[in-house]
Protein backbone atom coordinates (compact mmCIF):
# COMPACT_ATOMS: atom_id res chain seq x y z
CA UNK A 1 0.00 0.00 0.00
CA UNK A 2 2.76 2.40 1.08
CA UNK A 3 4.68 1.92 -2.55
CA UNK A 4 1.41 2.09 -4.59
CA UNK A 5 0.30 4.93 -2.81
CA UNK A 6 3.39 6.48 -3.36
CA UNK A 7 3.14 6.13 -6.85
CA UNK A 8 -0.22 7.50 -6.83
CA UNK A 9 0.96 10.61 -5.24
CA UNK A 10 3.99 10.94 -7.83
CA UNK A 11 1.40 10.77 -10.36
CA UNK A 12 -0.38 13.63 -8.69
CA UNK A 13 2.17 15.90 -8.96
CA UNK A 14 3.17 15.40 -12.19
CA UNK A 15 -0.43 16.48 -13.07
CA UNK A 16 0.21 19.43 -11.07
CA UNK A 17 3.59 19.77 -12.35
CA UNK A 18 4.21 17.89 -15.31
CA UNK A 19 7.84 19.28 -16.59
CA UNK A 20 9.30 18.15 -13.25
CA UNK A 21 9.91 14.78 -14.19
CA UNK A 22 11.36 15.67 -17.42
CA UNK A 23 14.60 13.71 -19.24
CA UNK A 24 13.80 11.04 -16.44
CA UNK A 25 11.99 8.18 -18.37
CA UNK A 26 10.90 5.53 -15.89
CA UNK A 27 9.11 8.44 -13.84
CA UNK A 28 6.82 10.16 -16.34
CA UNK A 29 3.27 9.75 -15.93
CA UNK A 30 2.59 7.30 -18.53
CA UNK A 31 4.87 4.43 -16.95
CA UNK A 32 3.75 6.03 -13.14
CA UNK A 33 0.40 5.49 -13.72
CA UNK A 34 0.37 1.87 -14.66
CA UNK A 35 2.87 1.25 -11.47
CA UNK A 36 0.06 2.80 -9.23
CA UNK A 37 -2.93 0.91 -10.25
CA UNK A 38 -1.05 -2.29 -10.91
CA UNK A 39 0.34 -2.33 -7.42
CA UNK A 40 -3.04 -0.84 -6.15
CA UNK A 41 -4.72 -3.67 -7.54
CA UNK A 42 -2.22 -6.58 -7.44
CA UNK A 43 0.02 -5.37 -4.64
CA UNK A 44 -2.49 -4.31 -1.82
CA UNK A 45 -6.52 -4.64 -1.95
CA UNK A 46 -6.24 -8.52 -3.87
CA UNK A 47 -3.58 -9.69 -1.68
CA UNK A 48 -5.23 -8.31 1.35
CA UNK A 49 -8.83 -9.52 1.05
CA UNK A 50 -7.00 -13.25 0.00
CA UNK A 51 -4.81 -13.21 2.93
CA UNK A 52 -8.02 -12.96 4.66
CA UNK A 53 -9.60 -15.90 2.83
CA UNK A 54 -6.21 -18.09 3.52
CA UNK A 55 -7.94 -17.40 7.26
CA UNK A 56 -11.24 -17.89 7.16
CA UNK A 57 -11.87 -20.30 4.57
CA UNK A 58 -9.98 -23.50 6.67
CA UNK A 59 -12.42 -22.09 9.98
CA UNK A 60 -15.45 -21.78 8.16
CA UNK A 61 -15.17 -25.53 6.64
CA UNK A 62 -13.87 -26.99 10.02
CA UNK A 63 -10.68 -28.13 8.60
CA UNK A 64 -7.09 -27.51 7.71
CA UNK A 65 -5.89 -25.73 4.70
CA UNK A 66 -4.88 -28.11 1.77
CA UNK A 67 -1.28 -27.36 1.76
CA UNK A 68 0.25 -24.77 3.56
CA UNK A 69 3.35 -25.29 1.44
CA UNK A 70 1.72 -24.22 -1.43
CA UNK A 71 0.05 -21.46 -0.09
CA UNK A 72 3.41 -20.56 1.20
CA UNK A 73 5.03 -20.98 -2.78
CA UNK A 74 2.27 -19.03 -3.97
CA UNK A 75 2.82 -15.79 -1.75
CA UNK A 76 6.59 -16.11 -2.72
CA UNK A 77 5.81 -16.30 -6.72
CA UNK A 78 3.55 -12.95 -6.17
CA UNK A 79 5.50 -11.30 -4.66
CA UNK A 80 8.29 -11.82 -7.25
CA UNK A 81 5.52 -10.98 -9.97
CA UNK A 82 5.06 -7.42 -8.74
CA UNK A 83 8.90 -6.79 -8.21
CA UNK A 84 8.50 -8.00 -12.07
CA UNK A 85 5.76 -5.86 -12.37
CA UNK A 86 7.38 -2.57 -11.09
CA UNK A 87 10.83 -2.80 -12.76
CA UNK A 88 8.96 -4.10 -16.11
CA UNK A 89 6.93 -1.28 -15.69
CA UNK A 90 9.57 1.47 -14.78
CA UNK A 91 11.44 0.30 -17.67
CA UNK A 92 8.45 0.62 -20.13
CA UNK A 93 8.19 -2.73 -21.21
CA UNK A 94 4.39 -2.74 -21.40
CA UNK A 95 1.32 -4.29 -23.85
CA UNK A 96 -0.44 -0.65 -23.46
CA UNK A 97 -3.61 -1.73 -22.39
CA UNK A 98 -5.46 -0.68 -19.53
CA UNK A 99 -5.47 -3.11 -16.52
CA UNK A 100 -3.51 -4.88 -18.81
CA UNK A 101 0.09 -3.94 -19.41
CA UNK A 102 1.85 -6.58 -17.57
CA UNK A 103 3.94 -8.31 -20.14
CA UNK A 104 3.34 -11.63 -21.16
CA UNK A 105 6.09 -13.40 -18.62
CA UNK A 106 4.42 -11.17 -15.79
CA UNK A 107 0.52 -12.48 -16.89
CA UNK A 108 1.93 -16.07 -16.96
CA UNK A 109 3.03 -15.76 -13.24
CA UNK A 110 -0.38 -13.93 -12.21
CA UNK A 111 -2.43 -16.99 -13.88
CA UNK A 112 -0.12 -19.06 -12.18
CA UNK A 113 -0.51 -17.86 -9.17
CA UNK A 114 -4.55 -17.45 -9.39
CA UNK A 115 -4.92 -21.08 -9.99
CA UNK A 116 -2.30 -22.49 -7.78
CA UNK A 117 -4.22 -20.33 -4.94
CA UNK A 118 -7.62 -22.01 -6.77
CA UNK A 119 -6.67 -25.47 -6.54
CA UNK A 120 -5.27 -25.17 -2.82
CA UNK A 121 -9.12 -23.60 -1.62
CA UNK A 122 -10.74 -26.50 -3.85
CA UNK A 123 -9.02 -29.42 -2.11
CA UNK A 124 -9.56 -28.02 1.13
CA UNK A 125 -13.17 -27.79 0.28
CA UNK A 126 -12.96 -31.05 -0.89
CA UNK A 127 -11.80 -32.31 2.54
CA UNK A 128 -13.87 -30.43 4.51
CA UNK A 129 -15.54 -31.26 8.05
CA UNK A 130 -18.45 -28.93 7.35
CA UNK A 131 -21.14 -29.82 5.18
CA UNK A 132 -22.71 -26.40 4.98
CA UNK A 133 -20.43 -24.22 2.36
CA UNK A 134 -21.31 -20.26 3.51
CA UNK A 135 -21.23 -17.80 1.12
CA UNK A 136 -18.02 -16.51 1.49
CA UNK A 137 -16.05 -19.95 0.34
CA UNK A 138 -18.64 -19.60 -2.45
CA UNK A 139 -17.15 -15.82 -3.29
CA UNK A 140 -13.36 -16.75 -2.73
CA UNK A 141 -13.53 -20.53 -5.13
CA UNK A 142 -15.20 -18.28 -8.02
CA UNK A 143 -13.04 -14.80 -7.74
CA UNK A 144 -9.93 -17.21 -7.99
CA UNK A 145 -10.82 -19.38 -10.92
CA UNK A 146 -12.97 -16.78 -12.75
CA UNK A 147 -10.36 -14.75 -12.36
CA UNK A 148 -7.55 -17.33 -13.79
CA UNK A 149 -9.73 -17.12 -16.76
CA UNK A 150 -11.23 -14.13 -17.36
CA UNK A 151 -7.18 -12.73 -17.46
CA UNK A 152 -6.19 -14.96 -19.58
CA UNK A 153 -8.48 -14.14 -21.88
CA UNK A 154 -8.21 -10.33 -21.28
CA UNK A 155 -4.64 -10.30 -21.89
CA UNK A 156 -4.98 -12.47 -24.67
CA UNK A 157 -2.60 -14.61 -23.23
CA UNK A 158 -2.19 -16.72 -26.53
CA UNK A 159 -0.69 -14.14 -28.42
CA UNK A 160 2.47 -13.18 -25.72
CA UNK A 161 4.37 -10.50 -28.50
CA UNK A 162 1.45 -8.16 -28.45
CA UNK A 163 -1.01 -9.12 -25.70
CA UNK A 164 -3.62 -8.01 -27.99
CA UNK A 165 -6.22 -8.47 -30.94
CA UNK A 166 -6.62 -6.20 -33.11
CA UNK A 167 -9.00 -3.04 -33.20
CA UNK A 168 -12.55 -2.85 -32.02
CA UNK A 169 -12.97 -6.70 -30.67
CA UNK A 170 -9.89 -6.36 -28.73
CA UNK A 171 -11.25 -3.00 -27.04
CA UNK A 172 -14.49 -5.77 -26.49
CA UNK A 173 -12.00 -8.37 -24.86
CA UNK A 174 -9.86 -5.70 -22.71
CA UNK A 175 -13.11 -4.38 -21.04
CA UNK A 176 -14.56 -7.62 -20.38
CA UNK A 177 -11.66 -8.28 -18.86
CA UNK A 178 -11.01 -5.03 -17.24
CA UNK A 179 -14.59 -4.54 -16.01
CA UNK A 180 -14.40 -8.12 -14.17
CA UNK A 181 -11.20 -7.00 -12.18
CA UNK A 182 -13.83 -4.67 -9.81
CA UNK A 183 -16.51 -7.35 -10.40
CA UNK A 184 -15.32 -10.85 -10.34
CA UNK A 185 -12.49 -10.30 -8.29
CA UNK A 186 -12.40 -7.22 -6.18
CA UNK A 187 -16.19 -7.70 -5.55
CA UNK A 188 -16.92 -11.48 -4.47
CA UNK A 189 -13.19 -11.39 -2.21
CA UNK A 190 -14.55 -8.14 -0.56
CA UNK A 191 -17.99 -9.69 -0.41
CA UNK A 192 -16.29 -12.89 1.28
CA UNK A 193 -14.29 -11.01 3.79
CA UNK A 194 -17.87 -8.83 4.93
CA UNK A 195 -19.24 -11.77 5.19
CA UNK A 196 -17.07 -13.18 7.80
CA UNK A 197 -16.16 -10.23 9.97
CA UNK A 198 -19.86 -8.72 10.58
CA UNK A 199 -21.82 -11.78 11.25
CA UNK A 200 -18.64 -12.63 13.90
CA UNK A 201 -18.02 -8.95 15.32
CA UNK A 202 -21.65 -8.68 16.17
CA UNK A 203 -21.87 -11.94 17.46
CA UNK A 204 -24.85 -12.79 15.56
CA UNK A 205 -25.98 -15.52 12.45
CA UNK A 206 -26.35 -14.19 8.83
CA UNK A 207 -29.58 -12.30 8.10
CA UNK A 208 -30.31 -14.85 5.66
CA UNK A 209 -28.38 -17.89 3.84
CA UNK A 210 -31.05 -17.99 0.76
CA UNK A 211 -30.05 -13.91 0.51
CA UNK A 212 -26.59 -14.43 0.56
CA UNK A 213 -26.98 -17.33 -2.49
CA UNK A 214 -29.33 -14.70 -4.40
CA UNK A 215 -26.85 -12.09 -4.11
CA UNK A 216 -23.66 -14.31 -5.22
CA UNK A 217 -26.07 -16.30 -8.41
CA UNK A 218 -27.20 -12.54 -9.60
CA UNK A 219 -23.22 -11.20 -9.08
CA UNK A 220 -22.76 -14.16 -11.37
CA UNK A 221 -25.05 -13.69 -13.87
CA UNK A 222 -25.40 -9.87 -14.37
CA UNK A 223 -21.52 -8.73 -13.40
CA UNK A 224 -19.70 -10.86 -16.34
CA UNK A 225 -20.88 -9.23 -19.29
CA UNK A 226 -21.36 -5.76 -18.61
CA UNK A 227 -18.16 -4.33 -19.14
CA UNK A 228 -18.92 -2.93 -22.68
CA UNK A 229 -20.26 -0.13 -20.48
CA UNK A 230 -16.88 1.19 -20.83
CA UNK A 231 -17.23 1.61 -24.40
CA UNK A 232 -20.47 3.47 -24.72
CA UNK A 233 -18.69 6.11 -27.03
CA UNK A 234 -17.00 3.27 -29.34
CA UNK A 235 -18.56 1.94 -32.33
CA UNK A 236 -18.90 -1.04 -30.91
CA UNK A 237 -22.33 -3.04 -32.19
CA UNK A 238 -25.27 -1.59 -30.63
CA UNK A 239 -26.61 -5.11 -28.92
CA UNK A 240 -23.61 -5.35 -26.51
CA UNK A 241 -24.28 -1.87 -25.63
CA UNK A 242 -28.11 -2.34 -24.86
CA UNK A 243 -26.71 -5.89 -22.70
CA UNK A 244 -24.28 -3.68 -20.44
CA UNK A 245 -26.48 -1.27 -19.76
CA UNK A 246 -29.45 -2.77 -18.84
CA UNK A 247 -27.46 -5.31 -16.61
CA UNK A 248 -25.67 -2.46 -15.16
CA UNK A 249 -28.92 -0.98 -13.74
CA UNK A 250 -29.91 -4.74 -12.73
CA UNK A 251 -26.30 -5.21 -10.75
CA UNK A 252 -28.60 -3.44 -7.83
CA UNK A 253 -30.13 -6.57 -7.33
CA UNK A 254 -26.78 -8.76 -6.50
CA UNK A 255 -25.71 -5.12 -4.76
CA UNK A 256 -28.71 -4.90 -3.04
CA UNK A 257 -29.22 -8.53 -2.14
CA UNK A 258 -25.38 -8.41 -0.43
CA UNK A 259 -25.91 -4.95 1.05
CA UNK A 260 -29.65 -5.98 2.88
CA UNK A 261 -28.08 -8.68 4.07
CA UNK A 262 -25.49 -7.39 5.83
CA UNK A 263 -26.79 -4.23 7.03
CA UNK A 264 -30.18 -6.50 8.46
CA UNK A 265 -27.25 -8.58 10.28
CA UNK A 266 -26.01 -5.62 11.76
CA UNK A 267 -28.96 -4.11 12.72
CA UNK A 268 -29.26 -2.70 16.45
CA UNK A 269 -25.44 -3.74 17.35
CA UNK A 270 -23.56 -1.07 15.45
CA UNK A 271 -21.67 -0.38 18.96
CA UNK A 272 -20.21 -3.87 18.24
CA UNK A 273 -19.08 -2.81 14.90
CA UNK A 274 -17.89 0.48 16.79
CA UNK A 275 -15.80 -1.38 19.19
CA UNK A 276 -14.00 -3.26 16.62
CA UNK A 277 -11.72 -1.50 14.32
CA UNK A 278 -11.38 -4.15 11.60
CA UNK A 279 -15.39 -4.28 11.95
CA UNK A 280 -15.64 -1.05 11.27
CA UNK A 281 -13.00 -0.41 8.49
CA UNK A 282 -15.42 -3.20 6.91
CA UNK A 283 -18.81 -1.61 7.45
CA UNK A 284 -17.83 1.30 6.04
CA UNK A 285 -16.60 -0.37 2.79
CA UNK A 286 -20.05 -1.80 2.68
CA UNK A 287 -21.30 2.04 2.86
CA UNK A 288 -18.69 2.85 -0.12
CA UNK A 289 -20.10 0.14 -1.87
CA UNK A 290 -23.57 1.10 -2.02
CA UNK A 291 -22.44 4.56 -3.22
CA UNK A 292 -20.35 3.18 -5.81
CA UNK A 293 -22.59 0.66 -7.29
CA UNK A 294 -25.38 3.74 -7.51
CA UNK A 295 -22.72 6.03 -8.86
CA UNK A 296 -21.48 2.94 -11.42
CA UNK A 297 -25.26 1.89 -12.36
CA UNK A 298 -25.89 5.83 -12.85
CA UNK A 299 -22.61 6.38 -15.14
CA UNK A 300 -23.85 3.26 -17.12
CA UNK A 301 -26.58 5.70 -18.98
CA UNK A 302 -25.70 6.62 -22.61
CA UNK A 303 -26.88 10.75 -21.72
CA UNK A 304 -24.70 10.75 -18.40
CA UNK A 305 -21.68 9.11 -19.86
CA UNK A 306 -22.05 11.79 -22.27
CA UNK A 307 -20.50 14.46 -19.69
CA UNK A 308 -18.60 12.17 -17.68
CA UNK A 309 -16.41 9.75 -19.63
CA UNK A 310 -12.62 10.27 -20.41
CA UNK A 311 -12.55 13.00 -17.35
CA UNK A 312 -12.20 12.66 -13.38
CA UNK A 313 -15.17 11.86 -12.71
CA UNK A 314 -14.43 8.34 -13.64
CA UNK A 315 -11.21 8.79 -11.62
CA UNK A 316 -13.70 9.47 -8.54
CA UNK A 317 -15.79 6.72 -8.91
CA UNK A 318 -12.32 4.44 -9.26
CA UNK A 319 -10.88 5.50 -6.18
CA UNK A 320 -14.33 5.14 -4.33
CA UNK A 321 -14.52 1.60 -5.05
CA UNK A 322 -11.22 0.48 -5.30
CA UNK A 323 -9.80 2.16 -1.95
CA UNK A 324 -13.38 3.08 -0.27
CA UNK A 325 -15.16 -0.22 -0.96
CA UNK A 326 -12.31 -2.90 -1.55
CA UNK A 327 -9.07 -1.04 -0.11
CA UNK A 328 -11.28 -0.05 2.93
CA UNK A 329 -12.48 -4.50 3.58
CA UNK A 330 -8.97 -5.29 2.66
CA UNK A 331 -7.66 -3.42 5.54
CA UNK A 332 -10.50 -4.34 7.72
CA UNK A 333 -10.26 -7.88 6.96
CA UNK A 334 -6.05 -7.42 8.17
CA UNK A 335 -6.93 -5.00 11.38
CA UNK A 336 -9.73 -7.76 12.00
CA UNK A 337 -7.80 -11.44 11.63
CA UNK A 338 -4.40 -9.53 13.04
CA UNK A 339 -4.83 -9.78 16.83
CA UNK A 340 -6.89 -13.44 16.29
CA UNK A 341 -3.50 -14.46 14.92
CA UNK A 342 -1.07 -13.46 17.46
CA UNK A 343 -2.77 -13.89 20.02
CA UNK A 344 -2.46 -10.43 21.18
CA UNK A 345 -4.35 -7.00 21.24
CA UNK A 346 -3.58 -4.95 18.23
CA UNK A 347 -0.42 -3.00 19.31
CA UNK A 348 -2.39 0.58 18.82
CA UNK A 349 -5.93 0.93 18.68
CA UNK A 350 -5.88 5.04 18.33
CA UNK A 351 -3.27 4.35 15.37
CA UNK A 352 -5.62 2.22 13.42
CA UNK A 353 -8.46 4.97 13.96
CA UNK A 354 -6.25 7.65 13.32
CA UNK A 355 -5.32 5.78 9.58
CA UNK A 356 -9.09 5.12 9.54
CA UNK A 357 -9.80 8.66 9.25
CA UNK A 358 -7.18 9.99 7.68
CA UNK A 359 -8.54 7.33 4.73
CA UNK A 360 -12.14 8.22 5.10
CA UNK A 361 -11.15 11.74 4.68
CA UNK A 362 -8.93 11.24 1.81
CA UNK A 363 -11.22 8.91 -0.54
CA UNK A 364 -14.28 11.58 0.53
CA UNK A 365 -12.25 14.33 -0.30
CA UNK A 366 -11.00 13.00 -3.57
CA UNK A 367 -14.95 11.97 -4.47
CA UNK A 368 -15.31 15.53 -3.88
CA UNK A 369 -12.50 16.98 -5.84
CA UNK A 370 -12.21 14.68 -8.71
CA UNK A 371 -16.17 14.90 -9.20
CA UNK A 372 -16.13 18.59 -9.68
CA UNK A 373 -13.19 18.58 -11.82
CA UNK A 374 -15.23 16.06 -13.93
CA UNK A 375 -18.00 17.69 -14.60
CA UNK A 376 -16.15 21.30 -15.15
CA UNK A 377 -14.04 19.13 -17.95
CA UNK A 378 -16.90 17.32 -19.20
CA UNK A 379 -19.76 20.48 -19.53
CA UNK A 380 -16.98 22.27 -20.98
CA UNK A 381 -16.14 19.85 -23.76
CA UNK A 382 -19.65 19.27 -24.52
CA UNK A 383 -19.60 23.35 -25.00
CA UNK A 384 -17.18 22.93 -27.73
CA UNK A 385 -13.95 23.33 -25.26
CA UNK A 386 -10.44 21.84 -26.09
CA UNK A 387 -9.01 19.46 -23.61
CA UNK A 388 -5.89 21.91 -23.01
CA UNK A 389 -8.17 25.17 -21.98
CA UNK A 390 -9.78 23.65 -19.12
CA UNK A 391 -6.74 22.51 -17.70
CA UNK A 392 -5.85 25.85 -15.94
CA UNK A 393 -9.50 25.54 -14.54
CA UNK A 394 -9.12 22.38 -13.25
CA UNK A 395 -5.55 23.01 -11.44
CA UNK A 396 -6.71 23.91 -8.16
CA UNK A 397 -8.57 20.60 -7.93
CA UNK A 398 -5.37 18.45 -8.82
CA UNK A 399 -3.16 20.51 -6.04
CA UNK A 400 -6.09 19.49 -3.56
CA UNK A 401 -5.86 15.86 -4.78
CA UNK A 402 -2.24 16.10 -4.47
CA UNK A 403 -2.70 16.98 -0.85
CA UNK A 404 -5.16 14.56 0.03
CA UNK A 405 -3.23 11.85 -1.65
CA UNK A 406 -0.28 12.46 0.71
CA UNK A 407 -2.65 12.20 3.91
CA UNK A 408 -3.69 8.65 2.60
CA UNK A 409 0.48 7.86 1.35
CA UNK A 410 0.89 9.02 5.11
CA UNK A 411 -1.71 6.92 6.54
CA UNK A 412 -0.56 3.35 5.08
CA UNK A 413 3.41 3.92 6.53
CA UNK A 414 1.08 4.31 9.68
CA UNK A 415 -0.86 0.97 9.22
CA UNK A 416 2.51 -0.56 8.05
CA UNK A 417 4.22 0.21 11.46
CA UNK A 418 1.19 -0.53 13.55
CA UNK A 419 0.88 -3.92 12.15
CA UNK A 420 4.79 -4.12 12.61
CA UNK A 421 4.28 -3.43 16.28
CA UNK A 422 1.56 -5.70 16.41
CA UNK A 423 3.32 -8.51 15.47
CA UNK A 424 6.84 -8.09 16.32
CA UNK A 425 7.36 -5.73 19.09
CA UNK A 426 3.90 -5.93 21.21
CA UNK A 427 3.92 -5.20 24.72
CA UNK A 428 0.20 -6.12 24.94
CA UNK A 429 -1.18 -8.81 26.89
CA UNK A 430 -2.44 -11.98 25.41
CA UNK A 431 -5.80 -11.81 24.10
C1 LIG B 1 -23.16 -1.51 -9.90
C2 LIG B 1 -21.86 -1.52 -9.93
C3 LIG B 1 -21.02 -0.70 -10.86
C4 LIG B 1 -21.32 -0.18 -12.09
C5 LIG B 1 -22.64 -0.29 -12.84
C6 LIG B 1 -20.14 0.51 -12.55
C7 LIG B 1 -20.06 1.20 -13.73
C8 LIG B 1 -18.92 1.79 -14.23
C9 LIG B 1 -18.82 2.48 -15.50
C10 LIG B 1 -19.97 2.71 -16.45
C11 LIG B 1 -17.54 2.86 -15.66
C12 LIG B 1 -16.93 3.51 -16.90
C13 LIG B 1 -17.06 4.95 -16.90
C14 LIG B 1 -16.48 5.57 -18.13
O1 LIG B 1 -15.40 5.16 -18.60
O2 LIG B 1 -17.11 6.50 -18.62
C15 LIG B 1 -16.81 2.43 -14.49
C16 LIG B 1 -15.47 2.63 -14.29
C17 LIG B 1 -14.76 2.10 -13.24
N1 LIG B 1 -15.29 1.39 -12.18
FE1 LIG B 1 -17.22 0.96 -11.85
N2 LIG B 1 -19.15 0.40 -11.62
C18 LIG B 1 -19.64 -0.35 -10.58
C19 LIG B 1 -18.97 -0.72 -9.44
C20 LIG B 1 -17.62 -0.62 -9.28
C21 LIG B 1 -16.89 -1.19 -8.18
C22 LIG B 1 -17.49 -1.97 -7.03
C23 LIG B 1 -15.58 -0.91 -8.39
C24 LIG B 1 -14.37 -1.26 -7.59
C25 LIG B 1 -14.25 -2.30 -6.85
C26 LIG B 1 -15.50 -0.14 -9.62
C27 LIG B 1 -14.34 0.33 -10.18
C28 LIG B 1 -14.26 1.04 -11.34
C29 LIG B 1 -13.00 1.55 -11.88
C30 LIG B 1 -11.61 1.37 -11.27
C31 LIG B 1 -13.32 2.22 -13.06
C32 LIG B 1 -12.35 2.96 -13.97
C33 LIG B 1 -11.99 2.14 -15.13
C34 LIG B 1 -11.05 2.90 -16.03
O3 LIG B 1 -9.85 2.90 -15.73
O4 LIG B 1 -11.50 3.49 -17.01
N3 LIG B 1 -16.76 0.03 -10.13
N4 LIG B 1 -17.67 1.78 -13.63
C1 LIG C 1 -4.78 2.42 -1.89
C2 LIG C 1 -5.36 3.48 -2.33
C3 LIG C 1 -5.64 3.75 -3.76
C4 LIG C 1 -6.28 2.98 -4.67
C5 LIG C 1 -6.92 1.62 -4.41
C6 LIG C 1 -6.26 3.67 -5.95
C7 LIG C 1 -6.80 3.20 -7.13
C8 LIG C 1 -6.72 3.82 -8.36
C9 LIG C 1 -7.30 3.36 -9.61
C10 LIG C 1 -8.13 2.10 -9.76
C11 LIG C 1 -7.00 4.25 -10.57
C12 LIG C 1 -7.44 4.20 -12.04
C13 LIG C 1 -8.52 5.22 -12.24
C14 LIG C 1 -9.08 5.34 -13.63
O1 LIG C 1 -8.40 5.09 -14.61
O2 LIG C 1 -10.27 5.71 -13.75
C15 LIG C 1 -6.19 5.27 -9.97
C16 LIG C 1 -5.67 6.35 -10.65
C17 LIG C 1 -4.97 7.36 -10.04
N1 LIG C 1 -4.75 7.49 -8.68
FE1 LIG C 1 -5.18 6.16 -7.24
N2 LIG C 1 -5.60 4.85 -5.77
C18 LIG C 1 -5.22 4.92 -4.45
C19 LIG C 1 -4.55 5.94 -3.85
C20 LIG C 1 -4.12 7.05 -4.49
C21 LIG C 1 -3.38 8.10 -3.88
C22 LIG C 1 -2.96 8.18 -2.42
C23 LIG C 1 -3.14 9.00 -4.82
C24 LIG C 1 -2.40 10.28 -4.63
C25 LIG C 1 -2.86 11.41 -4.96
C26 LIG C 1 -3.71 8.52 -6.08
C27 LIG C 1 -3.64 9.15 -7.29
C28 LIG C 1 -4.03 8.65 -8.49
C29 LIG C 1 -3.80 9.28 -9.77
C30 LIG C 1 -3.06 10.57 -10.00
C31 LIG C 1 -4.37 8.46 -10.74
C32 LIG C 1 -4.37 8.69 -12.26
C33 LIG C 1 -5.57 9.48 -12.63
C34 LIG C 1 -5.55 9.96 -14.04
O3 LIG C 1 -5.15 9.21 -14.95
O4 LIG C 1 -5.94 11.12 -14.27
N3 LIG C 1 -4.31 7.34 -5.83
N4 LIG C 1 -6.03 5.00 -8.63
Amino acid sequence: MIVATFMGWLAAIELVAPDLTENMAWLVFGRIRPMHINLVLFGFVTPGLLGAAFYYIPRLLKTDLYSEKLGIFTVVAWNIALVAVVITLSLGLTQGREYAELIWPSDIMVVLAFALIFFNFAMTVRQRQEPLLYVSVWYVLAGTILTATTYSLGNVIWRPDTGALVGIPDAILLWFYGHNVFGLLLTPLAAGVTYYVIPQAVRAPLYSHSLSMIGFWSLIVVYTHIGTHHLLQVPVPTWLKVVAIVDSIAMVIPVMAFLINIWYTAKGKLGAIHADIGAKFVFTGTIMYFFVSIQGSMMSLPDVQRVTHFNNYVVAHAHVGVLGFAGMIALGGIYYILPRITGKPLFSRFLADFQYWMILIGVVGFTVILTIAGLVQGNSWINGETVYRILPQIHVYYLIRAGLGLIIFISAILGLYNIVRSIFFNPGERA
